[in-house]
């Protein structure tokens, strides 16, 4: 396949794929709500080696967003998009209204035990059941053989692996790497609306995780939070949400670093109007 497609609909986009399917050909498929970024297209670049066809979807999907001003805010690029998505050869984008997504009012309540009560979850109720809900739909859409999704995101990874499990899906799941901008900021489409100011400041949050990594040992769970507490809150405009250690698999916090395996540093923060948040494997 050469130029990229684009479709809009359920019906264009599924009677593509699945000829494309009964021909023999493997999908892999990364979900976006598109101001696509180096992060993105990592993603998408594993995604095409991997498979012989690269599906993208751009979809700002309104019912994650348990803030108003926030959706309103969220970048939309979709021109610039589109000449990412044609460099690095992808074959299909997605990129439906909230219509043909939504042709009804949405009532499916997932049930994902503690992993959606806890950091994210716990600060912006119901947004993983907003993620569930439009994954499982655009998994349904595209079929896909393999679907890729970033560490940045870990709790929702964690959750889609669930979802996966729970409702027997035949996706793969293939985590991908944080990528980072050269002074360590983790990349993500709301950094755009960062002043330069606020952008000065905002490689302190990844140091900071970094000398969690790097110190955990010396200290105890008490005395890391109040060292990472200090270091955000004492800079202008930045806010501390919530900085939790927890294990990689439960999302249970961690209470004694000691001994403690396969524990992950998550951290979320406000920096001006800007919700930002990031994450360190700590074993
Ligand atoms: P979005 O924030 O656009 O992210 C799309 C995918 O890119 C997610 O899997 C996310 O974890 C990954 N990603 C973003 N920044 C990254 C970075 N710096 N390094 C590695 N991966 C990165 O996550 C969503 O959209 C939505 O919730 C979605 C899954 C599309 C459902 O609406």
């Amino acid at each position: 396949m050469e130029k990229l497609k684009i479709f809009n609909t359920v019906k264009d986009t599924s009677e593509f794929l699945t000829k494309q399917s009964s021909d023999g050909r493997t999908i892999g498929f990364v979900p976006t709500m598109g101001a696509l970024h180096e992060g993105h297209l990592e993603l998408m670049r594993r995604a095409k080696l991997e498979n012989d066809i690269l599906v993208c979807s751009i979809f700002v999907n309104p019912i994650q967003f348990n803030n108003k001003e926030d959706l309103k805010k969220y970048p939309r690029t979709l021109e610039d998009d589109i000449r990412k998505l044609e460099s690095i050869a992808c074959d299909v984008l997605f990129a439906p209204s909230a219509q043909e997504m939504y042709p009804e009012k949405e009532k499916t309540v997932y049930d994902f035990g503690n992993l959606d009560k806890v950091m994210e979850g716990q600060h912006r109720p119901g947004h993983f059941n907003g993620v569930a809900i439009v994954v499982k739909k655009l998994f349904d859409i595209i079929q896909p053989d393999k679907a890729y999704f970033g560490e940045k995101d870990f709790q929702q990874l964690v959750i889609i692996q669930t979802l996966v499990k729970q409702q027997n899906l035949s996706v793969e799941i293939v985590p991908c790497p944080i990528v980072r901008e050269k002074d360590g900021l983790a990349m993500s489409s709301r950094n755009k609306r960062l002043s330069p100011e606020e952008r000065k400041l905002a490689p302190i949050i990844f140091k900071t995780l970094q000398f969690v990594k790097n110190n955990f040992h010396k200290f105890s769970i008490e005395e890391i939070n109040k060292h990472v507490v200090s270091e955000i809150n004492s800079n202008p405009g930045m806010k501390l949400e919530y900085f939790e250690i927890v294990d990689k698999k439960t999302l249970s916090p961690i209470t004694n670093l000691i001994g403690s395996k396969d524990s992950i540093a998550c951290i979320a923060l406000f920096l001006g109007k800007v919700r930002l948040i990031d994450n360190i494997a700590i074993f």
